[in-house]
């Protein structure tokens, strides 16, 4: 079918559209109509809907007889280990696993938050929650104590279910010390945790509060999964803004199973039982749509990979996982591709796989620039899509939609809007731009299923952080353009926000952790370019009167202190004293400036600058960090 005549047919009809993919799901009570606009512009989908995502993700495979098809492939390079789990069996383990939450009073509404690593029990425990109606909020493993106490004291879980630990290449991450160092920081208690020990590490468990994964199963009744409403939360993912204070992505239950379970085969041509692997983390949302959520709602056998790129072993791991395990799609962010290049840029390893079972390459979670999808075409002899989306959509906006017919792919273009979103270019004022010209790319109003109704506790910050600035549409926070074929075009961010290897961080967050430094009167964070990276956090001091310590020290200090507070994933290593910021004659830094002027980019005196001076003195202090040529 032809894409246009799809995305035709959803704007005829959107209620409709939906009601037609809703017929996918099973439902304890079907939705009597789609949308639910009596809160606009807050809206919801199905709402008065019951249904279970773990039926839908598990259980009705085993009832349809497919309980001996994969559910899980854990491929695990860091332990050498492979483990196959079937649907059947994943069903028990869940039914297990929320027998026992249950039994320690987890109820459908309560929360629980997850850390753990890559691990077949992390999707175990995301639907064991499912199955309950308890609302999970996974953190990301990379995220250090600290930031898990935020998100402890934001979401109030009545538990956690932790890992011992993670392994990443060359040492074993200590999850188990994180969890009891931000249960002491955070103001709220959760009632007990749930510790998975791995081998390569057993945590000491705290007595009354600490339960061993296996052994609070023991002799539980299993639990069957509980219906919930068509707009109950599935899940509370936290994203950064432009504070420290991260927001709480809600994602409606029922929005989430239609949508999802659409795009598997729509954009990402995948039939019930072939094998799909997003190369990515369960912490992120590219984890929780595309390893854990879509594929099993589909049908399909996700790979659990706990690996990188390179360096487990080598720069051919990605090719052995998808020849061994018979992937169909794969999904990736771009820094991985240049990870690869970077170690084999003749595309050696990938001679000694046999390929043929896949059919195309996703990329997302950043801008793909064209020399890596040219070169992972090259090497791959399949299509490379690139494809837009965000932690609050949950599911892509744009994309080049693989099982319909597919549309000619035009590099650094994520290709068009997906039924269900109107995408539009508007100027400050809110006025739609012709093609071709840049703007703030906005949603019109309403959003499809799936993507959020609000945020968690704070629905006030979500309309100010989303639907203020252009009534009636929804501020993405990118801006970019439309061609007159209708291709999206994804230039940069509006706001604070950037992105560092695929991972969405908030310099303003590390700002308010370096202002924190005694010596530190004032700071300013931003993105330079970094060539695998894509973005790189660069931090820039100024030091409290009378200071004259060491620049060197204090520059050790806040490094340290950043990857305390936020953790190591927010790879902040660059950072150097200067005298003053640049400012506006407002007062306002002006961070774009410096961005250009770190990347060695032209740029435009801003008319408002305070002292144009400063410049040169932010332009040498760059010069000792290797930029700004
Ligand atoms: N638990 C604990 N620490 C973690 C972690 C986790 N789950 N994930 C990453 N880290 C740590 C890393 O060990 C690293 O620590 P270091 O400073 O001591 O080296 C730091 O966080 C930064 O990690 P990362 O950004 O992943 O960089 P890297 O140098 O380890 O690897 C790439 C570089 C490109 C190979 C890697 O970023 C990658 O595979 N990216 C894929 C991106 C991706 O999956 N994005 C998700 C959105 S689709
Ligand atoms: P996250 O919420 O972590 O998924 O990050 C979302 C942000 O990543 C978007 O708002 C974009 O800035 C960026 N992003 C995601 N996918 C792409 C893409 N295909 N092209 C350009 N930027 C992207």
């Amino acid at each position: 079918m032809a894409y246009k005549d799809v995305y035709a047919g959803w704007q005829a009809n959107p209620e409709g559209f939906w009601m037609e993919q809703a017929k996918a799901i099973d439902w304890d009570k079907p939705p009597s109509r789609a949308l639910f606009a009596d809160k606009a512009p807050l809206y919801e989908w199905f709402k008065d809907a019951q249904v279970n995502t773990c039926w839908n993700a598990v259980d009705r495979h085993v009832a349809a007889g497919h309980g001996d098809r994969l559910a899980i492939i854990h491929d695990s390079p860091v332990t050498g280990t492979v483990h196959k789990i079937t649907f059947a069996e994943l069903q028990t383990r869940i039914a297990s696993l929320a027998g026992a939450l249950r039994a320690k009073g987890i109820e459908k509404g309560d929360r629980v938050v997850i850390y753990m690593p890559m691990v077949p029990e992390a999707l175990e425990a995301m639907l064991a929650c499912a199955r309950l109606g308890a609302i999970h909020s996974v953190v990301f493993g990379g995220f250090a104590a600290h930031e898990l106490a935020v998100r402890i004291d934001d979401f109030t879980p009545k538990a956690i279910i932790a890992g011992s630990c993670g392994i990443e290449p060359g040492r074993v991450v200590h999850y188990k010390p994180l969890v009891d160092s931000a249960i002491d920081q955070a103001a709220h208690k959760p009632d007990f945790c749930v510790i998975f020990q791995r081998e390569q590490e057993v945590a000491q468990l705290t007595p009354g509060r600490d339960f061993d994964w296996h052994g609070f199963q023991h002799g539980v009744e299993p639990a069957e999964c509980v219906p919930v409403a068509g707009d109950h939360p599935a899940y509370v993912l936290y994203t950064s803004g432009t504070t420290g204070q991260p927001k709480g992505v809600i994602r409606p239950t029922a929005g989430h199973l239609v949508a999802l379970n659409w795009t598997m085969k729509n954009i990402y041509n995948v039939d019930p039982g072939d094998v799909f692997w997003a190369a990515s983390d369960v912490g992120w949302v590219v984890g929780h749509s595309y390893i854990c959520y879509a594929p099993l709602i589909h049908g399909n056998t996700t790979v659990v990979f706990e690996g990188k790129p390179v360096g487990t072993p080598d720069a051919g791991t990605f090719w052995r996982v998808i020849s061994e395990h018979n992937v169909r799609s794969f999904f990736t962010a771009p820094t991985a591709f240049r990870a690869i290049k970077r170690e084999d840029p003749k595309g050696e390893y990938r001679a000694k796989y046999d390929l043929t079972c896949l059919r195309a390459l996703y990329l997302a979670g950043e801008r793909a620039d064209p020399d890596t999808i040219i070169w992972a075409q090259d090497l791959l002899k399949v299509p490379v899509i690139d494809h837009w989306w965000q932690t609050e959509t949950g599911w892509p906006i744009a994309a080049n939609p693989m099982g319909l017919d597919p549309l000619p792919v035009k590099i650094g273009s994520p290709s068009v809007a997906m039924p269900g979103w109107d995408v539009q270019i508007l100027d400050e004022a809110g006025h739609p731009m012709p093609a071709g010209e840049l703007g703030a790319i906005a949603v019109k109003l309403p959003l499809p299923p799936g993507t959020l109704p609000t945020l968690w506790n704070a629905e006030d910050r979500y309309r100010k952080s989303y639907l203020s600035h252009f009534p009636g549409y929804y501020e993405t926070g990118d801006a970019g353009m439309i061609d007159d074929d209708g291709y999206l075009y994804i230039m940069a961010r509006t706001d604070d926000v950037i992105n560092v290897a695929g991972h969405r961080l908030s310099t303003g967050a590390m700002e308010e952790i370096l202002a924190g430094h005694p010596d530190v009167a004032e700071c300013a964070v931003i993105g330079v370019t970094d060539e695998l990276k894509g973005q790189l956090p660069m931090g820039f001091l100024c030091l409290t009167k009378g200071v004259n310590r060491p620049h060197a020290d204090i520059v050790k200090e806040c490094v340290a202190r950043v990857r305390d507070q936020i953790g190591p994933v927010a790879a902040f290593k660059l950072a150097v004293v200067v005298d003053r910021l640049p400012k506006t004659r407002s007062g306002k830094i002006l961070r774009a400036t410096m961005v250009k002027l770190a990347d060695s980019e032209a740029f435009k005196m801003p008319a408002t600058i305070d002292d144009p001076a400063i410049l040169d003195e932010i332009k040498a202090a760059l010069q000792t960090l290797g930029y700004a040529k």
